[in-house]
């Protein structure tokens, strides 16, 4: 059965997202079909991971190994799974001006190109894939929020976020409580700082995200 996003309550929507099995073509129909509603809805789940993870950004506090300074709004940024925005839109608020988007439904794209705060927006973007339009190296920081959750992408996926942010730039992803419990973030993660690809600088145990549960907030330097 084809699962609809639009007619369904704020709760169902988020839900029923969560049991797509991480399957492309499904989470692409899914969110085609949300587009519309999805800023509606998750304002009424109380949905504050993207003002946190922004804010998060703005007040890291740095060591001398970072090379991103957050005071400067020339940094470059790309937000992996933008959806409709939400991210983006917090960044600008804060004064940042170089953020790139990228979604696997190119209808959440379009929606978040009507925010007018991105430099660039791409749909159709696979982030289970390597993603041949993003070169190695580009971005100071890269933002995830939402997307590393419950039926979306596996935490292998964070490999083509450490490929494409420079050397010693920095990741942000959101991991709602639930998919830390239910996969192996964690344990992948490890095994990425035990191999010095990352390092994690600046972790969150239980940060505000959705009214039904917390998240974790990980801070990831390119190693
Ligand atoms: C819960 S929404 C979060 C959107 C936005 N980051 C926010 O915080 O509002 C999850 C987003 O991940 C996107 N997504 C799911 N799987 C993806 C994949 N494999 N590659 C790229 N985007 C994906 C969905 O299309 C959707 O826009």
């Amino acid at each position: 059965m084809t699962m609809k996003a639009g007619k369904v309550s704020s709760w169902d929507a988020v839900k029923q997202a969560h049991t797509l099995d991480g399957d492309a073509s499904r989470l692409k129909a899914y969110y085609e079909e949300w587009a519309d509603k999805y800023d509606d809805d998750v304002r009424n789940e109380q949905y504050s991971g993207p003002a946190y993870i922004a804010d998060l950004l703005k007040r890291l506090p740095i060591n001398d190994d970072v090379a991103v300074d957050p005071e400067n709004p020339e940094i470059n940024i790309l937000d992996a799974g933008c959806g409709t925005g939400l991210v983006g839109k917090e960044l600008a608020d804060l004064g940042y001006r170089r953020i790139d988007g990228f979604d696997i439904s190119q209808e959440m794209a379009d929606k978040a190109k009507e925010k007018g705060v991105y430099r660039s927006l791409r749909g159709n973007v696979d982030l289970t894939k390597r993603m041949k339009d993003y070169p190695d190296d580009q971005y100071d920081v890269t933002v995830s929020c939402g997307v590393f959750t419950l039926g979306h992408v596996p935490p292998q996926s964070l490999l083509e976020l450490v490929r494409v942010t420079k050397k010693n730039g920095l990741i942000f992803i959101s991991t709602r409580n639930s998919y830390c419990e239910r996969s192996n973030f964690e344990s992948f993660c490890q095994k990425l700082q035990e191999e010095e690809t990352v390092k994690l600088v600046h972790y969150v145990p239980d940060g505000p995200y959705i009214e039904e549960e917390g998240a974790q907030y990980w801070v990831f330097m390119v190693a």
